[in-house]
């Protein structure tokens, strides 16, 4: 089955493109998903849909997440969550390679699917193997009555409205939302975060809309950024712990709405290999936000440079050391390092959305792209 939203009646709001839409929407979005659910001045967080015991929560053996493309990525950066907040082993796994492991999942393992359009046929066939293997499931999914919301015992819904363009911006970041509120609702019952903690990590997520909304005016920064940079044939995307999956998220964004070639590595696997690459005319974009592994994400940064790297810095507003390490800065509004990933992808977002408006690319339905993969 396809999903086909009535693009003539979801209009463009003035926006030349769906995608361009749809990542100005995500101050709106985020705080769609947040709203009902969190709760700032009482410190605390409630998912009422999702009726997982606390009982199980507490005895979790393992969380598995799976998902494909931006949704594997959003499933990626949960892992740190789940992992410090819950203290419990978290595996990713990208959906067709999930369903044809033997993988190790039992009735104390909690699997969570993660899919926009809730018809991704690989995801789909994940979770059934997971309700199979008397796993409990969890969709966090944008399509009400989709495949996947309807088969997943427990669903948690992200609130972003039809995602149009087949680059998924608004999803993702709602998709991180959801799994945020997740992992605070499940430490506040299993009592793992302290109740300060937890007060402050709510407040932060809560701060979240206002800063993607202030970084949005900036975007012009962005643009220039573009234009000096669109002729470059191949990019390479670094980023450190939860900025890992960050690297991959911009570098599948510019391949597949610009066609250029760029791939997404944990930073400090930069000399085991792609390091080989690295001569001026392979940008390198690096997501350095303050935070613990700034520092050794400004040390990649040296090593590129003193090979002849020309290197884009996505950087804390508040940085001030940055500006000499890089060619070119695009600040972002300071955040703990944990929250970052909602404020980093939107220019990796927006990067990918003016590369490929200069080059005159078909943004919104690139070439052998279908918005929902609904076939293996
Ligand atoms: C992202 O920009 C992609 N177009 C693609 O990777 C997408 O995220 C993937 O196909 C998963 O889709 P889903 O979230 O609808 O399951």
């Amino acid at each position: 089955k396809n999903i086909q939203w009535d693009a003539v009646t979801a209009e463009k709001d003035g926006y030349k493109h769906f995608m361009l839409k749809e990542i100005f929407e995500q101050p709106r979005t985020i705080e769609d998903t947040l709203k009902g659910r969190v709760f700032p001045d009482e410190a605390r967080v409630y998912v009422e849909e999702v009726k997982i015991e606390t009982k199980f929560i507490k005895d979790l053996s393992k969380i598995c997440i799976i998902g494909c493309g931006t949704s594997y990525n959003a499933g990626l950066v949960a892992k740190f969550l789940f992992e410090k907040f819950l203290r419990v082993t978290v595996e990713v796994d990208i959906a067709s390679e999930f369903r044809y492991r033997e993988p190790v999942i039992d009735n104390k393992t909690l699997v969570i699917v993660i899919s926009q359009s809730g018809e991704t046929a690989d995801t789909l066939a994940a979770l059934r193997l997971a309700n199979k293997k008397g796993c409990q499931t969890l969709a966090v999914c944008n399509v009400m009555e989709s495949s996947i919301s309807r088969e997943a015992q427990h669903v948690i819904y992200t609130r972003c409205g039809p995602e149009i363009g087949v680059a998924s911006t608004k999803a993702f970041t709602g998709q991180l939302t959801a799994l945020y509120i997740l992992a605070l609702d499940w430490a506040a019952k299993k009592e793992s975060l302290s109740k300060d903690v937890l007060k402050e990590y709510i407040k932060e997520l809560w701060s979240i809309p206002v800063k993607v909304g202030d970084f949005l005016k900036t975007s012009d920064n962005v643009k220039e950024v573009a234009k000096n940079f669109s002729a470059k044939r191949d990019f390479l995307y670094l980023g450190r712990h939860v900025n890992f999956p960050i690297a991959l998220e911009g570098a599948l964004k510019l391949k597949e709405i610009s066609y250029i070639h760029a791939e997404g590595y944990a930073a400090g696997e930069m000399k085991h290999g792609p390091i080989a690459l690295i001569d001026e005319s392979m940008p390198i974009v690096a997501i350095a936000p303050l935070g613990d592994v700034y520092e050794k994400i400004l040390s990649n940064i040296s090593e590129a440079k003193a090979r002849g790297a020309i290197v884009i810095a996505v950087a804390s507003e508040n940085d001030k050391e940055i500006k000499q390490k890089s060619d070119a800065q695009i600040y972002v509004p300071a955040t703990s390092e944990l929250f970052s990933p909602f404020i980093t992808v939107i220019p990796l977002q927006l990067l990918a959305y003016f590369v490929a408006e200069v080059l005159g690319k078909d943004v919104d339905q690139p070439r052998n792209l279908a918005k929902s993969v609904t076939v293996e």
